[in-house]
Order: C-alpha cells, then sequence, then structure tokens
C-alpha cells in the first residue's frame, strides 16, 4: 500500500504590496521549522521579476533553473530543481528559475496540474514535512492562483503601517472571503505586521477584527539585521503563542557586522 505522506504547505502573500518581508521571513522559517521539526524543509522561491531574495538568503545562487521553468513546461524533472541552502543542508531550495512574466503563456488550469505535480514530486523524493511557498508581488495568476489554493495555511505579511489596514482589506475582498466563504476552503490566515515600530499599536487591534482567520495575528519588530550570515550565530528568535514562529537572525556582537546582502 502506497502510503500518502503528511506535509504541510505555508504561503507568504503581500497582494500587490512589495518589500514587506515575505522573503525574509519565509527564508528564516524555512531554517527555524527545519530545526525544530528535524525534518527536510522545501522553501519553492515563486520570485519572478524579482531579487530572488529567499534563495539569495539560503545561500542558493539562483542562476539556474527553477519553478517557473517546471511550470511553462520547459523541463520536466523536478529533482533537477533542487539546490541545499547552504546554511543548512536539510533546507531544500528551488529557485525562481529566470523565467520573466511575459514568457508565461500557460493558463491558471496548466499551471495548476503542474504546480500539484511538482510539489508531490518534491515532497515525496525529499520526505519534507514542510514546504514554504514565497509569493512576489504581484504574482500573476498561474503562480498566485495554484500557490494559494494548495495551501493550508496564508500568511499575509504587511508592514506596521496605518495603511496596511487598507491593503488587507483588499487583499481579504479580492482573494480570502471568495476562497473562505464561497469556494468553501478550511484555510489558516495568519497575519503579520513586520517591521514594527514603536507608536503604531492601534493598527494591530483593529487588524485584529477579522482579518486573520483560524489564525493570529503577529508582530514583529523592526531588527537591525535580518540576513543570516552564518547559522553558528547567536540568533534572536521571535515566538508566538501557537502560530507560526519567525527568526531573525541576529548578531549579538555588533550589529555593525550586519550586512544587507538581499539589497
Ligand atoms: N523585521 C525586519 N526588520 C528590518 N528589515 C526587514 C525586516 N523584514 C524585512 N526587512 C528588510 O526589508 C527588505 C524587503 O524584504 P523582503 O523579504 O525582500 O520583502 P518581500 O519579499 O516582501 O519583497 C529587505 O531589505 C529586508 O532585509
Ligand atoms: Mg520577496
Amino acid at each position: 500500500m502506497m502510503l500518502r505522506p503528511r506535509f504541510v504547505i505555508a504561503t507568504f502573500f503581500s497582494g500587490s504590496k512589495g518589500g514587506t518581508g515575505k522573503s525574509t521571513l519565509a527564508a528564516n522559517l524555512a531554517i527555524t521549522m527545519s530545526q525544530s521539526l528535524r525534518s527536510n524543509v522545501l522553501l519553492i522561491d515563486l520570485g519572478i521579476d524579482s531579487s530572488q531574495t529567499a534563495s539569495r538568503t539560503l545561500g542558493v545562487v539562483p542562476e539556474r533553473l527553477g519553478a517557473l521553468d517546471f511550470l511553462i513546461g520547459a523541463m520536466n524533472d523536478a529533482n533537477q530543481l533542487l539546490s541545499r541552502s547552504t546554511y543548512l543542508p536539510s533546507v531544500l531550495v528551488v529557485p525562481p528559475g529566470n523565467v520573466r512574466s511575459y514568457q508565461l503563456t500557460i493558463n491558471v488550469n496548466e499551471s495548476f496540474n503542474r504546480w500539484v505535480y511538482l510539489i508531490n514530486s518534491l515532497v515525496m523524493s525529499t520526505g519534507s514535512q514542510l514546504v514554504l511557498v514565497d509569493l512576489p508581488a504581484n504574482a500573476p495568476m498561474p503562480i498566485l492562483i495554484p500557490a494559494l489554493v494548495t495551501s493550508q495555511i496564508i500568511n499575509v505579511v504587511l508592514d506596521h503601517a496605518t495603511y496596511s489596514e487598507y491593503v488587507l482589506r483588499e487583499i481579504d475582498d479580492t482573494y480570502i472571503q471568495p476562497m473562505i466563504t464561497q469556494l468553501k476552503y478550511r484555510k489558516i490566515i495568519n497575519v503579520v505586521l513586520n517591521k514594527a515600530l514603536p507608536g503604531l499599536d492601534t493598527i494591530e487591534s483593529r487588524v485584529r477584527g477579522g482579518f486573520a482567520r483560524n489564525g493570529e495575528v503577529f508582530t514583529i519588530p523592526m531588527s537591525n539585521c535580518t540576513v543570516p550570515n552564518s547559522h553558528h550565530e547567536a540568533s534572536h528568535t521571535i515566538r508566538t503563542k501557537g502560530g507560526i514562529t519567525g527568526k531573525l537572525q541576529k548578531s549579538h556582537r555588533d550589529h555593525d557586522q550586519c550586512v544587507d546582502e538581499a539589497g
């Protein structure tokens, strides 16, 4: 009898808002979760047209075939896409590849089928218990829909800013409500308010009023350093009850040593 492996897909999403910290969180969470689960963790970087921050943060040189080459049907061997993080070999990374938006000629149904096949093949060959999916801002529908629909957990990552309430409302109206109320998907929707600075305390309480569904609202402070220089370094772990654990690597010796390589 074939046993179906158990795994969870968690996606990082911010609608049309760029630079909220999705890739940084996804990369750091991949390391934290692989350590705490003692399991391989798969990170799929879907950053089309982007700077491939999640792959780079994990030490993977992204100039190679990637998830989008597979989705458009340019290659069929999913295992060729895998690289190990140089920081933690149990974190397996699929970079986005070099496909650009204008080259994305497939429709949502085609990419959906290929996406499901990609995830299943990679989970099967790596034994990953967790798949993290890093979406870019303004992801095209053939990328966005399969990722959102197949995720059990959607982490909506926004800046800790007053306008985030409006971005969140738009994301909720456009994607979250239709999936949960009309299509009856059971999902955990977390809201992450990243780069928090003191003095915007009311944002968190306003966002708590309904946007996180079956999930939590997380606030992550503005950090002096978010790029893991080495996994041997002391790190500052942010834990919040019962939900995602975000880990922002932080040098305790000297903040000046923190270099933003993701730039
Ligand atoms: N909590 C944080 N504190 C300080 N800087 C952060 C934090 N989270 C992310 N950043 C920085 O913000 C920039 C954008 O982050 P990134 O993860 O690339 O965002 P996205 O993937 O949403 O576009 C990067 O320079 C990153 O280092
Ligand atoms: Mg990104």
